[in-house]
């Protein structure tokens, strides 16, 4: 009987996690398990963070409760989730599909979304230093990993790209986006980096 293959999906949030991977599940005709979902379907919703506005997670107990729940599957399924990255245990993933956006867009919808400023500059932060990507390596090796970005294509050409990678048309990428260097070259990296300091300063007072 086949092996579980587990098709991760990572991002910061905002980087279009959701509408790919139900994209991608449904073209390949698999299961979609939203982490945010399964936490809350196994009660492992810690706290709720009045400050920051979400919940915290117990992720000893997700990635207990995951493997349970992988253990059981036979063929493939795509796991879609921020912490995705790190908390799938490596023995089952198949493929890493880090997702990646342009900060300034990024910002854009996370404001649409209605988040606050604090949590927009997390997110953008944390878009801009690589936070998920480097999880995801550091958990699941590199050779595991790939990345795609949504900045400036339509969610349906970002699933064929991945449909192209899964079909061995197209070969993984990683370190094609450098947020900071970019920055740099439109000089605000200097702009960033204060702001970023001062909400740094803030958020640990
Ligand atoms: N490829 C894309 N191009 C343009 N906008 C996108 C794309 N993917 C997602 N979006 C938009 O970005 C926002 C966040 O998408 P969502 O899938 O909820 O992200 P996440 O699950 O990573 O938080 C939504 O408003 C969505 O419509
Ligand atoms: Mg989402």
């Amino acid at each position: 009987m086949k092996e579980t293959s587990v098709i991760v999906v990572s991002g910061t949030p905002g980087t279009g996690k959701t509408r790919f991977a139900r994209l991608l599940a449904r073209k390949l005709g698999i299961n979609y398990v939203s982490l945010t979902w399964f936490a809350m379907q196994h009660d492992l919703m810690k706290c709720y963070d009045h400050k920051r506005r979400t919940y915290v997670i117990d992720e000893l107990g997700l990635t207990r409760e995951l493997r349970r729940y992988l253990v059981t599957l036979k063929g493939q399924v795509l796991v879609e989730g921020h912490y995705s990255g790190r908390l799938v245990p490596k023995r089952f993933t198949g493929i890493v599909f880090v997702l990646r956006c342009d900060p300034d867009i990024l910002k854009t919808r996370l404001k649409r979304r209605g988040y606050s400023d604090e949590k927009v500059r997390e997110n953008v932060e944390a878009e801009v230093l690589d936070i998920c990507l480097s999880e995801a390596i550091a958990t699941q090796g590199s050779e595991k990993v790939t990345e795609i970005d949504t900045s400036a294509k339509p969610v349906q050409n970002c699933v064929e790209e991945a449909l192209q990678i899964l079909g061995g048309k197209k070969l993984k990428q990683i370190g094609r986006y450098d947020w900071l260097t970019e920055l740099e070259r439109k000089g605000r990296l200097d702009k960033f980096l204060t702001e970023q300091t001062v909400a740094w300063r803030r958020r640990s007072s």
